[in-house]
């Protein structure tokens, strides 16, 4: 018999509540993943009201894994993909005038202008919802998609056509191609009164109006988003035919005209502290808006200078975003835990009392290091204060020392690891212990598994840390090869995955085409999914675009380790690319394990060449090329990426490969070597002319 809530125990609440999660959880995969409900929604209202009464009862159970507290629906496997035909890309942030005024001086530099010169810069609200990109064709909405990873995201038409605020049809004058990016979002009092609607039907309750929207946009079933109340904002442009205008402002005329709505209020300047107090302003304003904002966006306001200026690898140089300050807490530290990374960077972690930031219930939040530890002196027992930006991991700022009570101990950092008991380590100079059992660690083997198959690297739908965890506990991955061999041997097992709890027929057969579809993989994303220490997205990429193709790479790392041979002399040619960097590189490959993992992993995998863009004419392509001295009409770095878009390879030091060195006035010890060497050296104006050509 079931006990009623009123002679339940904490632990007979535990296991109740254990149980009934993962019985939603179930049910909510078969409703949302597979549109194949197994119970009516009356008998499912009542199991989530069993939970919620339960957490009534005991909040400490109400923490973010809660199936009340998870946002709507788990990833729709049910939406077709569609690529992007410009990239959605995303904003960097900053946090302060200071910042803010840094993001001005790069843009300043980079266009190569003096501060006495004017650029004009258009700021409007940064709007809290989910980025969603229309596609017009002959002036009628043909595809609404999701942003997903930037290039390829998920194909919401049908829910997007039931926005009242997105045109269906747009008037004559509009170009034949047009692509509006904006925001869909959901008003603050609309999401009260659909919660209060949930909540009374007993269904889940959404923590923001984010997750409330992003929710009701990804329901399989379009009638329903059709009675959610959602709203569209466009602020910027994917791919169009014709132009629209010389300007962002003009941009955002145009799309009013044509029927859309767009932030408001905005404003247009070149006043230096213009953009910043139209920030302030806004901040005043923030709690009267009736949607959410989390920041203001600033854009370089003509459109020609965003293109000069273009991106820094996943966000454009020419805008960014001033996020308000982070929502703050107080809440009680229970315990530090030390979690191992995949280089073996020991993190410690405060697990907290469960406690509500923003809308948003945290029970971690991560201390940093020993000497962030130190510096607050945070000890287990403490009432901390913690904050939470966005979707930045949740920090304890400070000790409420007045709250301290007696007989706390100051925190020590272990010297060993917590996972293999291996001796950590740290270093002169550096913030982290390490662990040293590299790779007899099980921690650091499962995190880089983790690593192996994420969203830039692998990408594996359905393979998420909780899986890799899952699936290494019970030895079925071990090694990245492990993953492509998991349906031949699934298939013989006693225990096969679809038997496993919260699997099925269908989800196992997603998983194996998921990773069978990652057979053929890019040379960049091959390199960075390998997790060598330092060679992150931008590395990987020099890398691939020096070396082309896996295995001369592969071999030039091998005899790199020469450190008198040519080979390393390259690869410390590549810029960004210095003896640190080397060190990890050589050291990843010269390890027989490691050896040994490539091998087998190319038996079940093709690594693609990686593919020089299409500049074949320019003249340019594939020539080795070294910028010095101080240029006149364009900056440095404009320079270099301008380069590098045609194809060329811009160095940071003069060899007999170079094909050319472009010395600016004051240029030095590089031209001297290039004279040596026999090196064609051009003028500024020389390079422009031949890249002109
Ligand atoms: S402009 C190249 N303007 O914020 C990207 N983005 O955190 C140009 N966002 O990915 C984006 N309000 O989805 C822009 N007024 C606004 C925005 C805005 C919200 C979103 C956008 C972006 C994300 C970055």
């Amino acid at each position: 018999m079931t006990k009623t809530l009123f002679d339940m125990s904490f632990e007979d609440a535990r296991v109740r509540h254990a149980a009934l999660s993962r019985e939603i959880e179930k049910h909510d995969e078969l409703y949302h993943q597979k549109d194949n409900p197994k119970i009516s929604d009356a008998a499912y209202d009542e199991l989530r009201r069993e939970l919620g009464q339960i957490e009534n009862q005991f909040p400490e159970l109400k923490t973010d894994q809660s199936p009340t507290q998870k946002v709507g629906a788990a990833p729709a496997r049910g939406f077709k993909k569609v690529k992007h035909s410009v990239p959605m890309l995303s904003l960097s942030n900053v946090f302060s005038e200071e910042e803010y005024s840094d993001f001005r001086v790069r843009i300043y530099r980079f266009l190569n202008k003096e501060e006495s010169e004017e650029i004009e810069f258009l700021a409007e609200p940064k709007i809290d919802g989910l980025s969603c990109s229309l596609r017009y064709e002959q002036r009628v909405l043909v595809m609404a998609a999701t942003r997903g990873d930037g290039y390829e995201g998920e194909d919401i038409t049908e829910n997007v056509r039931t926005i009242q605020d997105v045109p269906q049809k747009l008037p004559k004058e509009a170009p034949d191609t047009l692509e509006v990016r904006g925001e869909i979002y959901m008003r603050r009092d609309d999401f009260i009164k659909l919660n209060e609607e949930q909540e009374k039907q007993g269904k889940q309750i959404f923590a923001n109006p984010r997750n409330a929207a992003a929710g009701s946009v990804r329901q399989l079933n379009s009638e329903i988003t059709k009675t959610r109340p959602l709203h569209f904002f466009g602020y910027a442009l994917g791919e169009v035919s014709a132009e629209i205008s010389k300007k962002q402002s003009g941009v955002r005329e145009k799309l009013e005209g044509w029927g859309f709505q767009v932030p408001q209020p905005s404003y247009v300047g070149s006043d230096q502290d213009g953009p910043y107090l139209y920030y302030k302003e806004i901040e005043e304003l923030r709690a009267e808006l009736p949607y959410e904002i989390d920041g203001i966006v600033y854009k370089v306001n003509d459109l020609e200078l965003q293109e000069r200026l273009g991106f820094v690898s996943r966000a454009p140089r020419w805008a960014t975003a001033h996020k308000f300050p982070a929502e703050k807490a107080v809440t009680v530290i229970n315990d530090i835990d030390i979690q191992v990374g995949r280089t073996g960077v020991l993190t410690p972690v405060a697990r907290l009392e469960p406690i509500s930031v923003g809308g948003v219930v945290v029970s971690n939040a991560t201390l940093h290091n020993e000497d962030e530890i130190k510096r607050k002196d945070v000890r287990i027992g403490d009432h901390v204060a913690i904050q939470r930006a966005g979707d930045v991991i949740p920090q304890v700022v400070e000790v409420i020392q007045e709250k301290r009570k007696k007989g706390t101990k100051e925190y020590v950092f272990p010297q060993t690891c917590p996972v293999c008991g291996s001796l950590a380590i740290r270093e002169e100079g550096e913030v982290a212990w390490r662990c040293t059992g590299g790779l007899i660690c099980e921690a650091q083997a499962v995190e880089r598994l983790k690593h192996f198959v994420s969203r830039n690297a692998f990408d594996i739908e359905g393979m998420g840390a909780k899986v890799i965890e899952a699936f290494w506990q019970d030895k079925l991955i071990k090694a990245p090869a492990d993953i492509f061999t998991l349906e031949e041997r699934d298939k013989t097992s006693l225990t096969p995955i679809k038997a496993r709890e919260g699997w099925g027929d269908q989800s196992a057969r997603n998983l194996f085409a998921a990773i069978n579809e990652r057979r053929e993989i890019e040379l960049n994303r091959f390199i960075y999914a390998l997790g060598i220490r330092q060679v992150g997205e931008a590395n990987a990429k020099k890398l691939a675009l020096t070396y082309g193709s896996f295995e001369t790479f592969q071999e030039a790392m091998l005899a790199a380790q020469n450190k008198e041979g040519e080979a390393f002399q390259d690869l410390l040619d590549i810029e960004d690319i210095g003896p640190s960097v080397a060190d990890d590189l050589i050291g990843f490959f010269k390890e027989p394990h490691n050896q040994d993992v490539l091998k087998k992993l190319k038996e079940q995998i093709t690594i693609l060449n990686y593919e020089m863009p299409e500049n074949d004419g320019s003249p340019v392509s594939g020539k080795i090329v070294v910028f010095t001295g101080s240029l006149e009409q364009f900056s440095r770095a404009e320079e270099k990426v301008r380069a590098e878009g045609l194809g060329a390879k811009v160095s940071g030091s003069v060899s007999k490969k170079t094909d050319y060195v472009v010395a600016g006035s004051d240029a030095g010890s590089k031209l001297k070597k290039a004279k040596e060497l026999g090196v064609e050296v051009l003028s500024e104006q020389e390079w422009i002319d031949l890249i002109a050509r």
